[in-house]
């Protein structure tokens, strides 16, 4: 970033799902280091996102924890209540939380599929209708977390792919219908991060050396890099770029 400018998110409140590990860890930080105080949602592993509360309100800002599935409706009626009242509303919503079987179609049963859709893609619609309800008449942001998947096939990943597909249609059709309401929506598409979430890829180790390989940038993609783009977005610097999939891949997906 040029001297002597800064992104100032001072006084704007985010809530980061699965903002306790990888990427959403990463995202947090950034948000936090920006000035904005940050929920930070988890489904079950509680040392982390005590870490990453903690990291957030080294940088001055406030944290709260927020435990429960994106995928149950429930945990989003407990979120925005413990948000309103910590935080008294809310101005960036960063939907990151995901999960998914990793299988080939073929193995995949009807409760992976539910699972995954449910998880990744489903849980935007609830969160963005509560998200709005928040932010009130002054607007703000929704960005969603998705991958090259999405776009591309991947072995072992035609449900979490299928899955964000549906992820980046929706962030265009909720772009649309929130813009004038001055919400901006848009989605970050990641390359290959090295993340715990690549512990369940059988050819994980594969996947990490041909992405390197292959990334025309020289390196794989940090979670770092993916909030940086997302902080970017929820930044004046993007204020018509509306219902777009930034993807954040070191021209990966670009090569022939
Ligand atoms: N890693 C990659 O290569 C890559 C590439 C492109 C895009 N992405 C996307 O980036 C996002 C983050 O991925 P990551 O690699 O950082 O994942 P990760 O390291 O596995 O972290 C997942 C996070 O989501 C939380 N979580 C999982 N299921 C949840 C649920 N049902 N409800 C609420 N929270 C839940 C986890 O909380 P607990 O620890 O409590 O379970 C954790 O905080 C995902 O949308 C993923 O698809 C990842």
């Amino acid at each position: 970033m040029a001297a002597g400018f800064s992104i100032d998110l001072k006084g704007k409140r985010a809530l980061v799902t699965g903002g306790s590990r990888g990427i959403g860890r990463a995202i947090a930080i950034r948000l936090a280091e920006a000035g904005a105080d940050v929920a930070i949602n988890y489904l079950r592993n509680k040392k982390p996102a005590e870490d990453t509360a903690a990291e957030v309100r080294s940088k001055g800002v406030r944290a709260l924890l927020v435990k429960g599935n994106v995928a149950d409706p429930a945990t989003h009626d407990d979120t925005f209540a413990a948000i309103r009242d910590a935080f008294g509303g809310l101005d960036i919503l960063v939907s990151n939380a995901a999960s998914g079987v990793i299988k080939p179609a073929l193995e995949l049963t009807p409760k992976h599929w539910a699972w995954t859709m449910d998880i990744n893609a489903a849980a935007l619609l609830p969160l963005a209708q509560r998200a709005v309800g928040a932010m009130g008449e002054k607007g703000g942001h929704v960005v969603a977390v998705s991958s090259l998947g999405a776009v591309r096939a991947i072995p072992n990943y035609a449900a979490v792919g299928a899955s964000k597909a549906a992820l980046e249609s929706l962030v265009r059709h909720l772009a649309v219908e929130l813009a004038p309401r001055g919400v901006r929506v848009n989605a970050v598409s990641a390359g290959v991060v090295d993340t715990d979430a690549l512990k369940h890829f059988p050819n994980r180790d594969l996947m990490l050396s041909e992405s390197a390989r292959r990334t025309p940038a020289g390196r794989l993609v940090e979670p770092k890099d993916v909030a940086d783009a997302v902080l970017w977005l929820v930044s004046p610097l993007a204020s018509m770029v509306v219902g777009q999939t930034v993807v954040v891949d070191g021209g990966y997906s670009v090569v022939a």
